[in-house]
């Protein structure tokens, strides 16, 4: 891919870092990989797994779930229910692609990705759900969420784009706002994406150096870098605080990408009663992937 002749116009500075108490150099803009990247990108933050699962297995697997989320899609149709899942997690997680390969072969027109942009000055002044509120379902709509409100619980309070009044307000309100979500009758998701901290790293600098990711890089990106530990601190505190009984959190390890998306996709499946489900194809949840809050990776 080129790589070695990544030449940058605006570099990023090399940093130190401290990961798991030992002290670490990292410079984006080397195109070689430290072993201490390489050889803990999946390990990472304590992952269940030696292998990553292989390409053969994942995409047989993909693909009949993909035909089990058409069958789910006809049955919304059918019934008019409601489907909304948010995707949190640090970035790089692995928000866009999940989104992506659960969308892929479901009609565009009922399943609409929502991924906002940070807000406008006439957003700012309003309450601050509104403008997300804008884009909940209607009857017969799956629709995803790319980031959120949840943006006020990690991204706006770590960045300084929220005050600290802003941010306890949300871990009040949120819970209530949920709960008129639910008892509306919308089925609600909320999956946090949870990867380690050389996961992250091998992912930032895959994005910097293939001309076909760079534009995922992003300066909020370049100064999460630093900023693990900030992060960590928000999303428990935004654990404790949001994950309740009508609205739970639910945790994927996915360093390993693959492993992550099949398990989201089964936790959909497995929560809705459409028509003509493939049991063997939907199969068990794996609960080294999937799981509750506590699960989270570091
Ligand atoms: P993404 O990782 O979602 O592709 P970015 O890394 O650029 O996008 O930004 C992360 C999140 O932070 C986005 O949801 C973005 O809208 C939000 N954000 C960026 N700048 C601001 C800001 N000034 N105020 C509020 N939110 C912001
Ligand atoms: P990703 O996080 O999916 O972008 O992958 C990071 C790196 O790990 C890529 O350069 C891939 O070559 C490698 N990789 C990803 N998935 C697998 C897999 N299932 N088996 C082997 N290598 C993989
Ligand atoms: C991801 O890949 O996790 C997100 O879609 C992009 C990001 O937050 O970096």
């Amino acid at each position: 891919m080129g790589k070695s002749a990544a030449k940058f116009e605006v570099p990023i500075k090399p940093v130190k870092l401290v990961i798991d108490g030992k002290k670490r150099a990292f410079d984006i803009d080397d195109p070689a990989l430290p072993s201490w990247i390489t050889d803990m990108e999946l390990a990472a933050g304590g992952y269940p797994y030696e292998d990553r699962m292989k390409k053969k297995e994942y995409e047989a697997t993909l693909e009949l779930l993909q035909i089990e989320l058409v069958k789910l899609q006809t049955w919304l149709q059918k019934s008019g229910e409601r489907v909304m899942v948010l995707f949190e997690g640090r970035d790089a997680a692995g928000k866009g692609g999940t989104i992506f390969v659960t969308r892929q072969y479901m009609n565009p027109r009922t399943a609409r990705n929502v991924a906002l942009t940070k807000p406008t000055e006439t957003e700012r002044g309003q309450w601050y759900f509104q403008r997300h509120v804008a884009h909940f379902p209607t009857a017969g709509e799956f629709v995803t969420f790319d980031r959120s409100w949840y943006n006020r619980a990690g991204v706006e309070p770590v960045m300084g784009f929220c005050t600290p009044q802003q941010h306890e307000l949300f871990l009040d309100e949120t819970p209530h706002f949920e709960k008129g979500i639910v008892a509306d009758g919308i089925r609600f998701f909320k999956f946090w994406l949870s990867i380690g901290r050389e996961t992250q790293l091998r992912r930032f600098h895959d994005r910097r150096h293939s001309p076909l990711k760079m534009w995922k890089f992003s300066p909020i990106d370049v100064a999460g870098i630093e900023k693990w530990d900030d992060y960590t601190k928000a999303r428990d505190l935004m654990f404790e605080r949001t994950h309740t009984e009508h609205a739970p959190w639910t945790i994927v390890r996915a360093n390993d990408k693959r492993r992550a998306r099949l398990a989201v996709i089964r936790r959909l499946l497995v929560s809705m009663p459409y028509e003509g489900r493939d049991a063997r194809v939907v199969g068990e949840e794996d609960p080294h992937i999937i799981g509750m809050p506590s699960q989270a990776l570091d």
